[in-house]
């Protein structure tokens, strides 16, 4: 297949581009700048320029693809987060982006839409587990999720297919991960909820290689990611890897004061990802959190 991928440099987008390639697959990647074009080129993939807002771009970027992945995203990275308005950026990405995106893949005649999508979105589930059906919580922070998922659904009028893949937290050699792992490194606390409560994690690999078997996979919304982690395990295993005995976790009075923004990273979500598995045959190369997924930051 040709697939056109927005976000081709971010990381998301590297690992899609890899694990495409891998498939046999022919991409085309979005770029802003010359120097997201040089990035997206390096890896062998086309670049196309142009912006996510500019359909025109879009749509001659999509001719002739079978299928476009929306990768895009604008996640701010260690206190940035805390700052009035820094969801802005990601909000009209996920709200007017995605679709601007599902409109040029229309008029380009894309089949099928592949959207990046976040396990944020799902209620505190304590230890129960969490699928598909499991009821979401919608704030201010998790609704733009909410509405690219229903987006990109536009595609399906005109006969097409809309997958969402509800990613859990990227944890590897990140930008956000190395933010947590400096800190930690210097005796600062990273864990925010409750210890025993659990998360939803994916290697940055396994995004790549779930984005393969989306190409295929049936209509819906889907979880993917690794085993759950209880957060008590995910902050000690970060903070051992930057060379401490053990982490420690943020007090509540800066939760409060981190609002919607931080409460949504404080659920305690045990999700399942069996659906995605069951319907393509997907399985992450790294099911599990070990403390390898920090090599490369060490
Ligand atoms: N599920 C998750 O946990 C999750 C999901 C996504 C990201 N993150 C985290 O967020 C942090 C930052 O992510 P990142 O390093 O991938 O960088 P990023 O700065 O968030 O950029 C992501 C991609 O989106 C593109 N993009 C942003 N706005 C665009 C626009 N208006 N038009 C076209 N393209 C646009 C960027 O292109 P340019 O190169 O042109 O800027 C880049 O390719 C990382 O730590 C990552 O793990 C986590």
């Amino acid at each position: 297949m040709k697939v056109f991928l927005t976000g081709a440099s971010g990381v998301m987008g590297r690992s899609s581009i890899a694990a495409l390639h891998l498939a046999g697959h022919e991409v085309v990647g979005l770029a802003r700048s010359a120097a997201s074009a040089e990035q997206v080129a390096a890896t062998g993939a086309i670049p196309h320029r142009g912006d996510l807002f500019d359909i025109d771009a879009l749509t001659a970027g999509m001719h002739g693809c079978d299928a476009v992945a929306n990768l895009a995203t604008k996640v701010p990275v260690g206190t940035a987060a805390l700052r009035p308005g820094s969801l802005k950026a990601i909000d009209r990405i996920r709200q007017h982006g995605s679709r601007v995106v599902t409109d040029a893949a229309q008029r380009a005649g894309v089949g099928r839409i592949v959207q990046q999508s976040l396990s944020f979105m799902y209620a505190d589930h304590d230890d129960e587990w969490i699928d598909e059906h499991s009821p979401i919580d919608v704030t201010h922070a998790t609704e733009p999720v909410v509405v690219a998922e229903h987006n990109v659904k536009a595609i399906e009028d005109a006969g097409g297919t809309a997958v969402s893949l509800r990613f859990g937290l990227i944890t590897g050699n990140d930008r956000n991960t190395a933010w947590l792992f400096r800190r930690a490194a210097a005796g600062r606390s990273i864990g925010l909820g409750a210890e025993h409560s659990w998360m939803h994690v994916i290697h940055p690999d396994d995004v790549g290689s779930a984005v393969v078997h989306a190409l295929t996979a049936p209509g819906g919304v889907y979880n993917v990611g690794a085993e759950p982690v209880e957060r008590r395990d995910y902050v000690d295993m970060i903070a051992m890897a930057a060379g401490r005995k053990g982490g420690h976790f943020l007090p509540g009075w800066i939760l409060r004061l981190g609002g919607e923004k931080l409460e949504i990273l404080t659920r305690s979500q045990r999700v399942s990802s069996q659906l995605f598995s069951d319907r393509t045959g997907w399985h992450p190369q790294h099911p599990k959190l070990t403390p390898d997924w920090f090599d490369e930051l060490a």
